[in-house]
C-alpha cells in the first residue's frame, strides 16, 4: 500500500508500546487511526495525547479475545471513518514459564490474545477489505519467538509461531487481490509487556502454586531488565511503515539475532538431509 495519506488504520493494543508507536507513525503518515485497547485509562491517555491530529485519531475499546468485541470496534471505526484499509493485529501478552510449570489458565489466555486476537482481526476486517475493492494491508506483530521457540516462553513462542505461519499463510493468499501483509518479528523493545498482567481479565483466574509463583516472578524480572534496555517502539513503528509501503512480508528489527535463527534452520536443514539419506 504506497499511499498511506487519507486512509484508515485499526491499531490494536493501540494503547501502549508498540502499538502506540504505530498509530502515531500511520497518524504522522496522514492516516486516519483508530486506536483499539483493553485498558481504558492507557487508551484514554493515548488518544489524548494525539490530539494534536484532531480527529484523525480516536480509541475504541476492545478485547481481541472476544469476536463481539472487537466486531463492536470495527464498527465504532466505520462510523468514525468509513472504509478501513490497514489493520494492526497488534495486541499481545505473555506468561512465562517451562511447559510442564505452567498453568492451563496462563496457556488460554496467551492463545486466546496473541492468536485468536490475530484471527478475529483478519476475521472481522477482510470482507470489508476484499469488498471495497480499494486494496489493504494486514500487519500481524509476532516477535522473535516466533523464530526461535525458547524453553522459558512456551505458551508464548507457540502463539507467535502461530502468527508467523498465518500471516505466512493469508499472504499467498491475499496476494492476487492487492492486499499486503507483514509479519512483525522484533525482539526486545522498550514497552510495558513485563507488566502485562495488568490486563488479564478475570476469567483466566490468577491462580499459581508457589513454585509457578516463584520461577514466574524470576523471569517476570528478567524479561522486565530486557524490555528496558531494548529497542524504542518508534523504531519498530519506522520500520513497519516502510514494510506496507515497500509491501515486505517480514519485519526484523534485531538482526544480532540472525546467528540463532541460523542455527536453528540448519538444524532442521540436516534433519531433513538425515531423512533424505535414509
Ligand atoms: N516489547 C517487546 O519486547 C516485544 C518483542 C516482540 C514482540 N512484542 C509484541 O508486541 C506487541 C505489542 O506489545 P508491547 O510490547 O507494545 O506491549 P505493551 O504492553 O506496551 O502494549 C500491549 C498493548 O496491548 C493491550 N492489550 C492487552 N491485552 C489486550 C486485549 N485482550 N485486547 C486488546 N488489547 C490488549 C494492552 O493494554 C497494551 O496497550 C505484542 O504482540 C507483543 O507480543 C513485544
Amino acid at each position: 500500500m504506497r499511499e498511506l495519506a487519507g486512509k484508515t488504520a485499526f491499531v490494536t493494543g493501540g494503547a501502549s508500546g508498540i502499538g502506540f508507536a504505530l498509530g502515531r507513525a500511520l497518524a504522522e503518515a496522514g492516516m486516519k487511526v483508530m486506536l483499539a485497547d483493553i485498558e481504558v485509562d492507557a487508551l484514554v491517555a493515548a488518544a489524548k495525547s494525539l490530539d494534536n491530529f484532531g480527529q484523525q485519531v480516536r480509541g475504541t475499546i476492545c478485547d481481541v479475545a472476544d469476536l463481539t468485541s472487537v466486531e463492536r470496534a470495527a464498527e465504532a471505526c466505520y462510523e468514525a471513518f468509513g472504509k478501513v484499509h490497514l489493520v494492526c493485529n497488534n495486541a499481545g501478552v505473555g506468561a512465562g514459564s517451562g511447559i510442564d510449570h505452567i498453568s492451563l489458565d496462563n496457556w488460554r489466555w496467551v492463545l486466546d490474545v496473541n492468536v485468536m486476537g490475530v484471527l478475529h482481526g483478519i476475521h472481522t476486517f477482510l470482507p470489508h477489505i476484499r469488498s471495497h475493492g480499494e486494496g489493504g494491508h494486514v500487519v500481524n506483530t509476532a516477535s522473535m519467538t516466533g523464530m526461535l521457540s525458547a524453553r522459558q516462553f512456551s505458551p508464548y513462542a507457540a502463539s507467535k509461531f502461530a502468527v508467523v505461519a498465518m500471516s505466512e499463510g493469508l499472504a499467498t493468499q491475499l496476494e492476487p487481490l492487492g492486499i499486503g501483509v507483514t509479519v512483525v518479528c522484533p525482539g526486545f523493545v522498550r514497552t510495558r509487556i513485563a507488566e502485562c498482567e495488568r490486563n488479564r481479565p478475570k476469567r483466566y483466574g490468577r491462580a499459581q502454586t508457589p513454585e509457578q509463583a516463584t520461577r514466574a516472578g524470576v523471569l517476570a524480572l528478567e524479561i522486565a531488565e530486557r524490555v528496558q534496555s531494548g529497542l524504542d517502539p518508534s523504531n519498530v513503528a519506522a520500520r513497519v511503515l516502510n514494510a506496507i509501503r515497500e509491501n515486505e512480508l517480514y519485519v526484523f528489527t534485531h538482526p544480532e539475532m540472525h546467528d540463532a535463527v541460523k542455527t536453528r534452520f540448519a538444524a532442521i536443514v540436516a534433519a531433513m538431509d538425515k531423512a533424505a539419506a535414509r
